[in-house]
């Protein structure tokens, strides 16, 4: 329980939905946090994310494409969360070269930082499930072929294979989780740029209908984001994880059409409608989803806890009282 209490942990991207969760649960571990974001306004980085922990940690606004920055940022750090990301898989479509520069060649210089500033450093890599492509079959393990749909999938992936090779070939102790589908307090929720579900949330406060895409029965698994940190956490503390890839997810598998009902269910109101497709998503819609998570189950002991129904209850307590600080156009 105690692994990270007074160690020096960098958080890239510690100003996001899942970074700032991180920081939180690091700080009360008694570690010393540093973040890294750029607060770039189309992404997930939002000041007030970290409202109630800003006191407890350090907070470098700058971007993790300046080579020289993270050079200094990783010295004397036994950890690093490596989280910074563009994350939009339509951004990731009209703009390629943005996507490539964060998630790829910003990838290869912060390892090539720790390579000739910290070695010892330990790093866990946000990877993502997108970078399957439309599964073959489903559970989707980790050993299911890899192949990208959208850019951001293909530089994912070459963002997670310079982690293992820097574990493999240079020794940088490093491991990826495949995230999937993560929701809970702290995502993006002004806009569809991060996930659905955070546009879903919107509508719901503002009591306008959820936009159910297509039939509504592509099936997905979701985190809650607690079950996401918990996982990150394991991941750094655990030295057998060095050099591997582990898929998360969740067993409670649901349809969309299924999700949105159960928003409007939960006691805030609200409608649903099914409507067509944008063209620009379908081309890139990986269909259904669900993963096989039992590897990190089996050598981490890691397991989702918090059910998809108690995570959205907990997901709009939040943004109830707190929705000024997200959006307010
Ligand atoms: N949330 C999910 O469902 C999900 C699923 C799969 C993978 N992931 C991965 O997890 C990581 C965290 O995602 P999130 O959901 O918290 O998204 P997020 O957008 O809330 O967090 C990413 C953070 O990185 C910061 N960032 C982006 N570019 C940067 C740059 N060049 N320099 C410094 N900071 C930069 C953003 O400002 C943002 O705060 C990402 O790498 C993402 O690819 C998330």
């Amino acid at each position: 329980m105690n692994t990270y209490h007074g160690t020096n942990v960098l958080i890239t991207g510690g100003l996001g939905f899942i970074g700032s969760n991180l920081a939180r649960a690091l700080v009360s571990q008694g570690a010393k946090v540093t973040l890294v974001d750029s607060l770039i306004p189309q992404y997930g980085g939002n000041i007030f994310n970290i409202d109630d922990i800003r006191e407890k940690l350090i907070v470098n606004v700058c971007d993790v494409r300046d080579p020289f920055a993270m050079a200094y940022l990783v010295q004397g750090k036994d950890y690093l969360f490596n989280l910074a990301g563009q994350t939009s898989h339509l951004d990731s479509m009209t703009d390629p070269q943005t996507d490539l520069d964060i998630n790829a060649t910003a990838q290869l210089s912060i390892l090539e930082a720790c390579r000739k500033a910290n070695p010892t450093i330990k790093i866990v890599f946000a990877s993502t499930r997108q970078l399957y492509g439309k599964p073959d079959y489903l559970p989707v393990d980790e050993k299911h072929p890899i192949r990208p749909v959208d850019v951001n999938g293909i530089n994912k992936l070459a963002g997670e294979w310079y982690h293992l090779l820097y574990n493999n070939v240079h020794g940088i102790r490093a491991c990826a989780l495949r995230l999937t589908n993560t929701y809970g307090p702290r995502m993006r929720v002004k806009d569809a740029r991060q996930t659905f579900l955070g546009i879903w949330v919107r509508l719901l406060i503002e009591g306008k209908p959820i936009k159910v895409f297509g039939d509504g029965l592509q099936l997905r698994d979701f985190n809650y984001v607690d079950d996401c940190v918990d996982a990150i956490l394991m991941a750094g503390a655990n030295e057998s994880a060095n050099g591997k890839v582990f898929n998360l997810g969740s067993s409670e598998i649901i349809n969309l059409k299924e999700l949105a009902e159960m928003m409007v269910n939960l006691g805030y109101g609200g409608t649903f409608e099914l409507v067509p497709f944008p063209p620009e998503r379908k081309a890139i819609d990986i269909g259904d989803y669900y993963s096989d998570f039992s590897l990190i189950t089996k050598e981490l002991g890691w397991q989702p806890k918090v059910g998809l129904q108690e995570g959205l209850l907990r997901t709009m307590a939040y943004y109830q009282p707190n929705f000024a600080n997200y959006w307010n156009d």
